[in-house]
Order: structure tokens, then C-alpha cells, then sequence
């Protein structure tokens, strides 16, 4: 579904992504791991077309979509949700949904239509009882929740998670899980990016791990945990654990 293809991008002398190749298969729920700088973030933003990649290609279903607009990128079926929040915090929570859904999509959907989709959305996230506060006086994992539901609205085949589950509490993160895993089965592709290592072993099916912007291991949960390489620079001890489990 998604191909990277020797993906560089710069920022003046430093090489943020380094001639990463990446492919995602339809389905699949993808891991994206590193220390931090490694470049995930700004792999996801060369993904969205937040940022121009200074070399390489990205195709999409067939498609490039590298060069394109990130709106266009959007419409063709990739959404995303960011590492620090941007919801459009004066706006109402069932407002930023239906903006998703009337400019997110290819296809244009009657305000009626819309408005019956943005409040199915807000149920599957748990935002229904509060569609008409703004969106900047939700709590952090509201407002990471509205992102999703954003994200959703704009009906994609991929979705990117930036560190979704940073800063939740246990409970939080098991409830997260739960969301991401239900996300998948309404047929939604996944690419997270997370330090929370317990989801990325539990959830991912396939792990791409990152350093200095280089692609530098790629496996299974299992692989991965048992990758040397990995574990001394990113996984430490906790690999170990992993490994065990
Ligand atoms: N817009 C920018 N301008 C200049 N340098 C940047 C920019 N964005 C990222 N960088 C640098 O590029 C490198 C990769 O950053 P990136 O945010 O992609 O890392 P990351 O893997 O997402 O890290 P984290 O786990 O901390 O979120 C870092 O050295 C960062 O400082
Ligand atoms: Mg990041």
C-alpha cells in the first residue's frame, strides 16, 4: 500500500532521514521506533506532505505521492494525528470532525450526512457527550482523541499515529489500545510511531526501527526484541524482557 523509497530529507547540514526505504501492506499494523531525533516524526511528516523529501520517491496504492500537496495526500486516503496536538482549539470537537469530513475527503458528502458521520465518530472515540465544547478546553487525551477522530473523518486507507499513547496513564493506554486495535478491524492500514514499548510489542505485527535517521532493523515483535543492535541502542534492558515474554 505504502513504498518509501531511498527517502532523504535535510534540515541544513543535518540528515534527518537518510535513505530510508519503507514499505506497509494493506491491513497491517506497522511500528515505527527509535530513539529520540531518529527521524520518525519527520519520516511521518515526508509521508503527509508536511515536508518535501530532498531525494527518493513515496508511492501510494500505485501512485506518487511525493510532490503533492498534504491536502491532496489527505484526500487520496492518508491521515495522520501529531506528536504535540493541533486541534483547532476555538472551534467546537463535532466542528473540527465535520471539517475533516467536508474538506478531508475526495469525495464531497451533504452537511446532513456529515453531521450524522461526525457523531458516530465521536461515539467510537468517546467524545459524545462533549461535541459542543471547544476543542482547546478538552483534557490532553480528549484532545488526542478528537485528533483521531479527525484523522478517521477524513475516511482514510492509511492512518499515522505520532506517539499517540505519550503521556496517558496505564489505563488510559490499555483503553488506547483497544481503540487502535478496532480502528484496524474497520479495515484502516496502521503506521504508529511510540516509545511505549508494551503497545508496540502488543499491537505491531512488524516493526521498522530507526537511528540517526537511518533505517537500521526491521522484524517481528520477537525480531526485534532479540536484534542486539536494537537493544543496545534503543531497547536496553527492557529488551530483554520482551524477548522473555
Ligand atoms: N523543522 C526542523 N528543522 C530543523 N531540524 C529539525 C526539524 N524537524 C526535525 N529536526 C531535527 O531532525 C532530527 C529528527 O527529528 P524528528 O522529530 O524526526 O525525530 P523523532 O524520531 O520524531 O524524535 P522524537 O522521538 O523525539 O519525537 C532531529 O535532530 C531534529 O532536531
Ligand atoms: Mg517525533
Amino acid at each position: 500500500m505504502l513504498q518509501v523509497k531511498g527517502a532523504t530529507k535535510y534540515f541544513g547540514g543535518l540528515v534527518a532521514v537518510s535513505n530510508v526505504d519503507l514499505s506497509v501492506g494493506k491491513g497491517e499494523i506497522v511500528g515505527l521506533i527509535g530513539p529520540n531525533g531518529a527521524g520518525k516524526t519527520t519520516m511521518f511528516n515526508l509521508i503527509s506532505g508536511n515536508l518535501c523529501l530532498d531525494k527518493g520517491e513515496i508511492n501510494f496504492k500505485d501512485n506518487k505521492i511525493s510532490g503533492l500537496d498534504s491536502y491532496q495526500i489527505c484526500r487520496m486516503g492518508i491521515a495522520r494525528t501529531f506528536q504535540s496536538v493541533k486541534v483547532f482549539s476555538h472551534m467546537s470537537v463535532l466542528e473540527n470532525v465535520l471539517l475533516a469530513i467536508l474538506f478531508g475527503r475526495l469525495k464531497s458528502t451533504s452537511k446532513a450526512d456529515a453531521n450524522i458521520e461526525a457523531e458516530e465518530l465521536l461515539e467510537f472515540v468517546g467524545l459524545k457527550d462533549v461535541s459542543t465544547c471547544p476543542a482547546g478546553e478538552l483534557t490532553m487525551i480528549n484532545q488526542k482523541r478528537l485528533e483521531l477522530a479527525r484523522a478517521m473523518a477524513t475516511d482514510p486507507e492509511l492512518l499515522l499515529l505520532d506517539e499517540f499513547m505519550a503521556g496517558l496513564t496505564p489505563a488510559e493506554v490499555s483503553d488506547a489500545m483497544e481503540l487502535v486495535r478496532s480502528i484496524r478491524d474497520r479495515g484502516i492500514t496502521i503506521l504508529m510511531v511510540e516509545h511505549v514499548m508494551k503497545v508496540i510489542m502488543n499491537i505491531c505485527e512488524r516493526i521498522i526501527v530507526f537511528n540517526y535517521g537511518e533505517k537500521i532493523s526491521e522484524g517481528t515483535p520477537e525480531e526485534i526484541a532479540n536484534d542486539e543492535n536494537v537493544v543496545e541502542i534503543y531497547l536496553g534492558e527492557k529488551g530483554n524482557n520482551y524477548a522473555a515474554n
